[in-house]
């Protein structure tokens, strides 16, 4: 795979994954890239690896610039196997390479990998490297994404490598963001961007927010954001700081989605009138069926919607299992600033919507109440009242979202 000079005598020497769909678990529809970055200095120096099944293609790519036993320095940003797994072969071919990583990355790299041979120096926050014209500087970011995780900051060229943070999971031939932006529309990169934070960062928005704040005390001047996934930030670095503090503040769409899971169609039926009185308040809604839609995509239709609400049949008197899964997977990812509420078909008994809204609360999230159910089959009736229960929804979220304005 060609290189890409990025920064004078710093290329991305990574991989372009077009083939993955399912990145542990989580829907890739777009595939990934795993960035890596080769610094031609006085002291040859490789940042960050790749996934194992790509180190011969990140190894081709080092040799098209130099023999990979001239590298003399590991920066290993984050140890997760998508930017590690490959470090194994990486070090066969430069094994008098020194690893620079955090205490918490070497403790976990020794789970990973047979290290007994090879020279690891742990840094922290604060500690710089001089390899020649460029100095490295490096700041640790725990839980940004794990907790052995770290940045490297180049300072002469204005250069963060951030590894998963500012990322996204988007596949394409191009490397930087204006480059993106000359070929597709913006909503593409900001909807991957979104999906890659929903699913992956929304618990740490508050960590974000200070991450960001202590980067900007210490007066970094930054002109590049070169993340370990997707496209380089270039044109607009500012851009995609700015999203992750709206995202970290819990920013959202003045809209609604109706996730929900269905028997006998019966909670289906349900969703119509209640997308028709929501879209007859002025509001957008989309409808999210969970057998049909990958979590993630629930996921990040979730997160930005400002008003979510779950449809639930009642199943031996409680939530339907699919329902049950994305309530309690929304719970980890500890949302904020989001209104839900819940509505369901039952036989007998209930209990679907019930235990929805003792989930909800638990969130710590803004509550409609009361849901609204029917049994068996909506009738005329209950399909006008699920209408006004619509109505209702869509007024409380647009009154809600002005708090955010
Ligand atoms: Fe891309 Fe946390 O790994």
């Amino acid at each position: 795979m060609k290189t890409v000079e990025i920064k004078p005598d710093i290329y991305w020497v990574g991989v372009i994954d077009w083939a993955i769909r399912d990145f542990h678990g989580y829907v890739t529809p777009h595939g990934t890239t795993y960035n890596n970055f080769l610094i031609k200095d006085e002291q040859v120096t490789l940042v960050d690896c790749v996934k194992h099944e790509f180190a011969s293609t990140t190894i081709g790519n080092i040799k098209t610039l130099v023999d990979p036993s001239k590298v003399v320095n590991l920066i290993v940003n984050h140890i997760e196997p998508d930017h590690c797994g490959a470090i194994g072969e990486l070090m066969s071919f430069m094994p008098q390479a020194t690893i620079y990583i955090t205490e918490r990355g070497k403790k976990g790299l020794e789970r990973y990998a047979d290290t007994s041979s090879w020279t690891i120096k742990t840094v922290k926050s604060g500690d710089t490297l001089n390899i020649g014209k460029y100095t490295l500087h490096f700041l640790e970011t725990p839980m940004l994404h794990w907790p052995d995780s770290m940045v490297t900051y180049v300072k002469e060229a204005k250069l963060l490598i951030s590894q998963d943070a500012f990322g996204q999971h988007l596949a394409t031939s191009q490397r930087f963001d204006d480059e993106f932006l000359g070929c597709y529309p913006l909503f593409e990169l900001e909807d991957a961007v979104k999906d890659y934070y929903a699913n992956i960062l929304m618990p740490f928005g508050q960590l974000i927010k200070a991450k960001i704040a202590e980067i900007v005390k210490l007066g970094l001047e930054i002109d590049m954001i070169a993340p370990d996934h997707g496209i380089i930030w270039r044109g607009n670095p500012g851009k995609i700081i700015q999203m992750y503090l709206d995202m970290a503040d819990g920013k959202a769409d003045l809209s609604v989605a109706i996730v929900y899971d269905t028997m006998w169609h019966s909670t289906e039926m349900m969703t119509i009138p209640i997308m028709e009185g929501i879209k007859d308040e002025g509001v957008g809604c989309k409808v999210i069926t969970l057998r049909a839609s990958p979590m993630s995509v629930a996921i990040k239709e979730f997160w930005k919607a400002r008003g979510t609400l779950i449809g639930t049949p009642t199943l031996n008197n409680v939530i339907f299992p699919s329902v049950a899964e994305f309530l309690y997977h929304v719970g980890g990812l500890r949302p904020k600033n989001r209104l839900m509420g819940a509505f369901g078909s039952y036989g007998w008994g209930g209990g679907g919507v019930k235990e929805s809204y003792e989930v909800i609360k638990k969130m710590g999230l803004e509550v409609f109440e009361p849901g609204i159910q029917v049994i068996y089959k909506p009738t005329a009736e209950d399909k006008l009242k699920c209408y006004e229960f619509g109505r209702e929804f869509a007024r409380k979220v647009k009154e809600y979202h002005k708090k955010f304005e």
